[in-house]
């Protein structure tokens, strides 16, 4: 069965090295998506300068409340109509009421797909890279995991490890990190978006199963 490209609209706060890793992979035909908008709550995001480089449709969307600024992004994610929302470095929890918009309702789950840095569950939240490092593991990683109601609790679609050397510090682990990101987060979607996958529970979680 041939499967439809999907449009995707892509949410960043910050520098969004993601959101260029994977408008770049699109461009090169590694993963095939639309990216239909781009979304910001940060009026000063780096990222906003990707999308004007790829010439995909911006929307600045600044924070007031929770509840003004999603819906000022409901109102455009209705125009657009992605199928996906793909988180890229957007820093806050979004609500169950938000994500509804975004459920479906054949497999059971929000269209919403996020990339965290580190091997999920371990070291959920903020600063993921610099809580591995300051625990003192020798092995960390990145996932990509589908969004729920709780904070980077969804079911994991890819995981990659990464270790960390003794002569790492900070700064060179975060570097090796998002390079790993930027490989992970294309591939990962790409076989979201094109092998025929469900969710199967396990415990009191849910997990991919790809059949
Ligand atoms: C990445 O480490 C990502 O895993 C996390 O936020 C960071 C965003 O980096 N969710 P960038 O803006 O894509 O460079």
């Amino acid at each position: 069965m041939t499967k439809l490209i999907p449009d995707i609209a892509v949410l960043a706060s910050g520098t969004g090295s993601n959101f260029r890793a994977i408008a770049q992979s699109i461009k090169d035909g590694r993963l095939a998506a639309n990216v239909s908008c781009f979304l910001t709550d940060n009026p000063d995001a780096k990222a906003i300068e990707i999308a004007k480089e790829f010439a995909i449709p911006c929307f600045v969307e600044p924070f007031s409340t929770k509840q003004d600024h999603e819906s000022r992004m409901l109102s455009v994610l209705r125009k657009r109509k992605p199928k996906w929302l793909v988180l890229a470095g957007y820093m806050r929890l979004l609500t169950k009421n938000f994500l509804e918009n975004f459920y479906d309702a054949e497999k059971t789950c929000y269209r919403v797909v996020n990339i965290h840095p580190s091997l999920l569950p371990a070291f959920p939240g903020k600063d993921a890279y610099r809580q591995a490092f300051e625990y003192g593991v020798q092995w960390t990683g990145v996932t990509v995991h589908l969004v729920s109601t709780g904070c980077d609790d969804g079911a994991v679609i890819a995981q990659s490890p990464l270790e960390i050397r003794p002569n790492d510090t900070l700064a060179s682990l975060t570097a090796r990190g998002l390079s790993l990101e930027h490989q992970l987060y294309s591939q990962a979607l790409q076989k979201l978006f094109r092998e025929t996958w469900g969710l199967e529970s396990a415990g009191d979680r849910r997990r991919v199963v790809w059949k």
